[in-house]
């Protein structure tokens, strides 16, 4: 249904029509209390401690950054982990799944093993990597990329007016949030080595930067990259109907502006769509965004999810998308004229994955992630420069790229790994930032407007073509 663009468009169009006449009559029903909730309010409600930070870019975006932090451990160190979400998603995903997760362990019990240690501690947090890691001691920050639900603001231009706003594409994600992200949180924490947590397009910028500017390896240490996306040309199945209609593309891309926002009217898509019979759409939006797994997905919940996600891109990052599936992952395709300009040559450079220089990366995949299954693994095997510190392939031969956030037994199969892995990098202070300053909770705080503490290397201007 979505092959034809005029098809697409018209569905499109249709459904936000019907929504806006059927809101009054649906608004009434009664939908889970995990709704809509505004995050701060959301941690609160696990008992946590909640922050908002913005954080602005050099190019002047205003990034919404989530942080949780324990009650149990204000006073204490805590190693700062930054869990960076994928395309068209925000921090909240890795708040949102069910309660549980412990429950679903069968085995024998061993002190040694991490899934079982955290499995008899947190039986309720399990699930939700956000707040099993504040649970675990962790400083959890979770920065949301430019354009979706939370960062949606900018020192000079207004997302609502200045279409210009909406022109980037995960390159900017890669080179300017993530540089902010992470200068950030080393000057409100004082610690220079973050943990490093992403998953699917959370990955993509990460290898990109690293590729870019191997001098970050010293920075983000562990690496631990969830479904991870190298090269999308092997696809199979879901996005890839959609994105490689090039009549839909050019429209996109001439449209611009923000892609499935998290407008208001979109409010009303988990109640009316989500709650009702009609859930299979939903559950196929999900198979389009990676794989549909319905023994890791617990139905009811689906409207949670979907008051959540889509939390919205720009229309450029879809394009580029489908330039990454068609073609090659490469920067931003802008045409041949103004690729001159930008980039120097005609067509835009591809990016260097084999110079990422670390040796504290892991990966966890599994063989139903339409994105990177086990094909892909070995392409990026072979790609890699240094082997990978670990790799863990999910047991459940089912287990899709959007299980990595919902699964049932995301607890037991990703989140036990990945509380072993962290244990075993220590706090890393920056020069002169003892650790009785760790105590940095400071509610909400404004960005640093003086320089960074640790700029690493150059400021991204222009490529380096090599
Ligand atoms: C957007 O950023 C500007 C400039 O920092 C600020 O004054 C304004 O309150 C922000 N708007 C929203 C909606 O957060
Ligand atoms: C934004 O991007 C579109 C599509 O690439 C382009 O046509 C337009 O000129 C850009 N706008 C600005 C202000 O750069
Ligand atoms: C499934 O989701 C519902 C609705 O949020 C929740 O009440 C229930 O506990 C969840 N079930 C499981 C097994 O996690
Ligand atoms: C993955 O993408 C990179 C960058 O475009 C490219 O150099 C590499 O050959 C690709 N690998 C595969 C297996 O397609």
């Amino acid at each position: 249904m979505f092959n034809k663009h005029g098809n697409y468009l018209d569905t499109y169009l249709w459904t936000v029509f019907l929504f806006a006449i059927i809101f009054p009559v649906i608004i009434k029903c009664e939908g889970d209390p995990d709704e809509f909730v505004p995050p701060l309010i959301y941690i609160q409600s696990r008992g946590y401690i909640g922050e908002s930070h913005y954080i602005t870019t050099e190019d002047g975006y205003i990034l919404q950054a989530h942080r949780i932090i324990s009650p149990k451990y204000v006073h204490v160190p805590k190693k700062v982990v930054l869990v960076q979400h994928g395309l068209l998603l925000s921090s909240m995903v890795f708040l949102v799944n069910s309660p549980g997760g412990g429950e679903y362990f069968h085995g024998p019990i061993e002190d040694k093993d991490p899934v079982n240690h955290y499995r008899d501690r947190h039986p309720e947090v399990g699930n939700n990597l956000g707040f099993l890691l504040a649970d675990h001691g962790y400083d959890v920050w979770m920065p949301n990329s430019r354009g979706n639900t939370y960062s949606t603001n900018h020192t000079k231009m207004s997302p609502f007016k200045d279409k210009k706003y909406w022109n980037f594409s995960y390159d900017e994600m890669a080179f300017k949030d993530l540089p902010a992200s992470i200068s950030y949180i080393q000057y409100k924490t004082g610690q220079s080595e973050i943990a490093y947590i992403g998953h699917s397009q959370g990955t993509t910028i990460a290898f990109m930067l690293l590729s870019e500017r191997p001098e970050y390896a010293s920075i983000l240490k562990p690496l631990i990259m969830l479904a991870p996306i190298m090269n999308l040309t092997t696809t199979k199945d879901g996005l890839k109907h959609i994105l490689t209609d090039e009549e839909l593309m050019k429209d996109l891309l001439a449209v611009g502006g923000p892609f499935l926002p998290h407008a208001s009217l979109l409010e009303l898509f988990p109640e009316v769509v989500c709650a009702t019979k009609l859930h299979f759409i939903c559950t196929n939006v999900l198979q389009i965004m990676g794989g549909l797994n319905v023994a890791q997905l617990n139905i009811t919940r689906l409207p949670v999810y979907f008051s959540y996600i889509p939390a919205g891109t720009s229309a450029q990052n879809v394009v580029h998308y489908k330039q990454m599936i068609t073609k090659r992952t490469q920067f931003f395709d802008f045409g041949p004229e103004k690729n001159m300009a930008k980039y120097g040559r005609s067509e835009p450079p591809d990016f260097r994955f084999d110079r990422m220089d670390t040796s504290n990366m892991v990966m966890f995949w599994s063989e139903n992630d339409l994105f990177c299954g086990a094909e892909e693994m070995d392409a990026v095997r072979r790609t890699l420069r240094r082997p990978l510190m670990a790799e863990y392939r999910v047991p459940d031969p089912l287990w899709s790229h959007m299980d990595f956030l919902f699964g049932r037994q995301v607890g037991r199969f990703v989140h036990g790994p990945v509380l072993g892995i962290l244990k075993r990098y220590p706090i890393v202070w920056l020069p002169g930032r003892a650790p009785q300053n760790s105590r940095t909770f400071s509610g909400h705080s404004n960005p640093p407007t003086a320089s960074h503490p640790l700029p690493p290397g150059k400021h991204f201007d222009r490529v380096r073509i090599y």
